[in-house]
């Protein structure tokens, strides 16, 4: 329910993906947003009103001229009570209407007498998307403060392949919360540490964890959503990389180490969420260890550096967040943790929930006490403890 009481305009302009505009207004549903749907004609050739007036329960305006509008304003009503203005699919067209501040239609009317931020989804076949008429288009349109959602590559319905395909509709939708969320973090910087840590044994094993990414990248995408200029170190993940984060990815806990205190100066946050394998082999085989080589392999451990404690004890650290992940006893092992690498915050999650799940329970300890934050999803977890680190840091 991140969209509750939002009030969204959803444009849809002629394109095949209008289809997608229909999935695109079940998921603003589901996030209790109001949406009320405008079309164009061309639009109204792929998929009809009935559509998404039956998806939206609200009425569809296609006609600057429509009888029901009792001012015959509709192009004012509609965008003055709206909280954003989207379009999507944005055809090339409606971008370069858009771009020249051209007003011949209802919808093209209502983009250039709204109040309120304008979200672009652009959908068309790829040569449309690189002609330089389009890129001249957009660059403007970016100029103007107008969102430009994508688009993505990948296969296109008149069968060629590039850029030009309309974000998918959850993609749309993770964008327009984003949007929403207070910008807490505004001008600050923060740096991160995710997912686990590979130690090579040999030049195909080694040890490593369960550990996912999922916690740490949606702390660094509630960071982004914030307005913080995030960068993050990454073990070995599968996760996607957050839109407008700077990744770095690393294998072992070593690496990790020295990509964060590459990039720890100036930071004005640094969250360790990484599961860093506290041990390493002393020597990594350089061929492989054959069982008919001998007795069992004897393999020495050597601890690895602690990055947290490290950062901690700089002469002028950033906020130092810690992650610490128990099977019992999650309050005493937390502070404990807390007070040894001498952190403000720390953060404690019992392994059964956060190992690979995509929710998790956490409790924030800190010197004002313990917070335990409402259990759900990670992303929501992650806009929890980025609101709490805010307030530290305003306090610092
Ligand atoms: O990735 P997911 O599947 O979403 O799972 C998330 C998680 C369970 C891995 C995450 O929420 C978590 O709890 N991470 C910390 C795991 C842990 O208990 O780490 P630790 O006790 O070894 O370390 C405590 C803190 O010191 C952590 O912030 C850790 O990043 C940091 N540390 C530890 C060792 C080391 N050498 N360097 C460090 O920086």
């Amino acid at each position: 329910m991140e969209l509750s009481g939002k009030r969204i305009v959803l444009g849809v302009t002629g394109g095949i993906a209008a289809y997608k505009a229909a999935e695109l207004v079940r998921l603003l549903i589901k996030q209790d947003a109001s949406v009320h749907v405008v079309m164009t004609d061309a639009a109204s050739h792929f998929v009809t009103p009935v559509t998404f007036q039956a998806l939206s329960g609200n009425p569809v305006f296609t006609d600057q001229w429509d009888p029901r509008i009792a001012n015959n304003m509709a192009h004012i009503d509609l965008s003055r009570e709206a909280d954003a203005l989207l379009v999507a699919p944005a055809s090339a067209d409606f971008l370069a209407k858009t771009a020249a501040g051209i007003a011949d239609n209802l919808l093209t009317t209502l983009v250039l007498a709204r109040d309120c931020p304008l979200f672009v989804a652009p959908a068309m076949n790829r040569q449309m998307w690189e002609n330089p008429a389009t890129q001249r288009n957009v660059a403007t349109l970016r100029n103007d403060g107008i969102g430009v959602l994508g688009p993505a590559a990948g296969d296109q319905a008149c069968g060629e392949v590039g850029q030009g395909r309309m974000l998918e509709p959850d993609e749309i939708v993770a964008e327009l919360i984003a949007h929403f969320q207070p910008k807490v973090l505004a001008g600050r910087k923060v740096l991160l540490t995710a997912g686990p840590t590979f130690e090579a044994i040999d030049p195909v094993r080694g040890i490593t964890n369960l550990s996912s990414g999922k916690m740490g990248f949606a702390i660094a995408c509630a960071a982004q959503e914030a307005g913080a200029e995030v960068t993050l170190v990454s073990g070995p993940v599968t996760q996607q990389t957050p839109r407008g984060v700077t990744r770095v990815d690393v294998t072992s806990g070593l690496e990790m180490h020295a990509a964060v205190m590459e990039r720890i100066s100036g930071q004005d946050v640094f969250v360790g969420v990484a599961a860093v394998a506290d041990y390493r082999p002393e020597a990594i085989a350089d061929r492989k260890i054959k069982k008919e080589d001998g007795a069992t392999p004897d393999i020495r451990l050597v601890r690895n550096p602690d990055i947290l404690a490290e950062v901690a004890a700089l002469p002028a650290p950033p906020l130092c967040v810690g992650f610490a992940a128990e099977s019992h006893d999650l309050a005493a092992y937390a502070e404990r943790k807390r007070m040894a690498k001498k952190i403000p915050l720390i953060v404690g999650n019992l392994i059964q929930h956060g190992f690979g799940g995509d929710d998790n329970t956490v409790v924030l300890f800190d010197d004002a006490g313990q917070w335990p934050l409402t259990p759900g999803p990670k992303i929501q977890l992650a806009r929890q403890l980025i609101a709490r680190i805010a307030t530290l840091l305003e306090n610092r």
